[in-house]
């Protein structure tokens, strides 16, 4: 097999404004849903803490920068904060210091010879629209394109590479449901009118990703020349055993799970999976609607999201076991989709529990998107685990090489088409309702320093010589 990476393959890492910037109240930021979760839901949050100064980027962005540059990356993936651009989420009053500060990275990256890549959006929504219903309101996919157009204005003549919404599946469910069947805390705003709004929110993301997509072809590509995606949160599910219920179950898990919003991009049918449709319909009829509580997509609607997005970007932690089972009696997600998923008990989980080492789950989840959806340019924008040591991060370093081994494969022996890599993450950082901890970082942060001093983990010198060589060597660091 070839060893080496391709020459146009990009290796970066990534990030996210509330789980590293901080400042939340500076300059004339507005509120987020996750400054008023934080604040109200101190109980929700494992060790009780909020992002409220998180990493101090907003301030030491340069030594962000200056980590960046020692780990020789060609990109770094980072979000905007909507609500330091627009503090109400309304794209008619900008706020300048907000402004300044991303083109102030933008152009330190710029100088610095990495390509900047920015995730529009990554869960930090503007309180005052959640005020008004967030994601649920169909009027967001409005406020998301206005926003959108005022982003790509103020920064589209230097970055390149867009992604439009983070893991909207995942947002919808663990934001407007629940998390993983109640077996972990929710995430904000914490809306449960479950087997609603989780849809609901789906499809504004959804529609609203499209609607961004569409403006950029039509109003910037011209002169910018850039390419805009969407960024799935993509695990693999496989049979927890070999019954035919579980070999069902396990379908079902991954077109709930990873299909209901792959499908209408990137089949080329569009629209929602056949089968999600189909049970969500039955059984809401059942419980005597007269509607499916799935939102319907309009022809012009299907027509609009089909190929909305120039790449496949999709973050990817682990594989699960999916067994069938009832969940509950009353509706929601998991109830219709009637799975339970959970990590393999006899495989290695570097940290945090919730993550397994299961690289070959990975790669037949990258043949399958190969071989179901046309072999689509696919971009890796997360892949990673914690570490439960301050520097020595081995087991992460092993977690990472495996994994890369099997992209590597996936490419060169399978054919598929993977542009690109984005580890997580550059920091560690407030990791949502797991707080501070659990850490991803390559880099550690002194929570206890007020400047926040970034200090290069072991694994900092894997990636590093990754990128320098273009291949994995097993036995760098030893
Ligand atoms: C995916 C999310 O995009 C990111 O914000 C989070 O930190 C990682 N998963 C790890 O849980």
């Amino acid at each position: 097999m070839n060893i080496k990476f391709p020459n146009d393959f990009l290796f970066g890492i990534g990030s996210s404004s509330y789980q590293i910037e901080g400042a939340h109240d500076k300059d004339g930021k507005g509120e987020s849903i996750w400054d008023r979760y934080t604040e109200t839901h101190k109980e929700l949050i494992v060790d009780g803490s909020d992002g409220k100064d998180a990493c101090k980027s907003y301030e030491f962005y340069e030594d962000d920068v200056q980590a960046l540059k020692d780990l020789q990356v060609q990109f770094y993936r980072f979000s905007i904060s909507w609500c330091r651009i627009c503090p109400d989420g309304d794209s008619a009053k900008l706020n300048q210091s907000g402004i300044a500060y991303y083109n102030n990275l933008i152009n330190l990256l710029i100088d610095s010879g990495i390509e900047p890549m920015v995730t529009i959006y990554h869960w930090d929504l503007p309180q005052k629209l959640q005020d008004l219903g967030g994601w649920t309101n169909p009027k967001m996919a409005d406020f998301f394109e206005d926003y959108a157009r005022v982003i790509f204005t103020l920064y589209g003549d230097r970055v390149k590479w867009w992604f439009t919404i983070n893991e909207p599946h995942l947002h919808s469910v663990f934001s407007y449901g629940q998390c993983l069947r109640d077996k972990l805390p929710v995430h904000a705003p914490d809306v449960r009118f479950l087997g609603i709004s989780e849809y609901l929110a789906g499809h504004v993301m959804l529609l609203s990703h499209a609607r961004a997509y569409r403006l950029y072809q039509k109003e910037f590509y011209s002169k910018q020349r850039g390419k805009v995606g969407i960024v799935l949160d993509a695990f693999n599910f496989i049979p927890a055993s070999n019954k035919i219920e579980d070999i069902n179950a396990a379908k079902r898990t991954r077109t709930f799970e990873v299909e209901w919003l792959l499908h209408p991009i990137f089949s080329s049918t569009g629209d929602y999976p056949p089968l999600m449709k189909k049970i969500i319909n039955e059984k809401s009829l059942a419980e005597g609607r007269t509607r499916s509580r799935l939102p319907e997509l309009t022809a012009d609607e299907i027509e609009l999201i089909k190929g909305s997005s120039d790449f496949l970007g999709i973050n990817h932690y682990t594989t699960y076991l999916a067994a069938d089972e009832d969940v509950g009696d009353k509706p929601s997600f998991y109830n219709d989709a009637g799975f339970n998923a959970t990590p393999n008990p006899n495989s290695f989980s570097p940290s945090p529990d919730w993550i397994k080492m299961e690289p070959e789950g990975f790669l037949d989840l990258l043949n399958w998107i190969k071989n179901t959806y046309n072999n689509p340019p696919v971009f890796i924008t997360e892949n990673g685990c914690g570490d439960v040591q301050e520097y020595d991060d081995k087991d992460k370093i092993y977690y990472h090489k495996t994994y890369l081994q099997v992209i590597l494969k996936a490419i060169n022996e399978d054919g598929c088409k993977i542009i690109g890599y984005s580890a997580w993450s550059l920091l560690d950082s407030f990791e949502w309702s797991s707080g501070y901890t659990e850490k991803f970082g390559f880099y550690r942060i002194d929570f206890t320093d007020p400047k926040r001093k970034r200090t290069p983990k072991r694994s900092a010198s894997y990636y590093r010589n990754v990128i320098k060589t273009r291949s994995i060597d097993f036995k760098f660091p030893d």
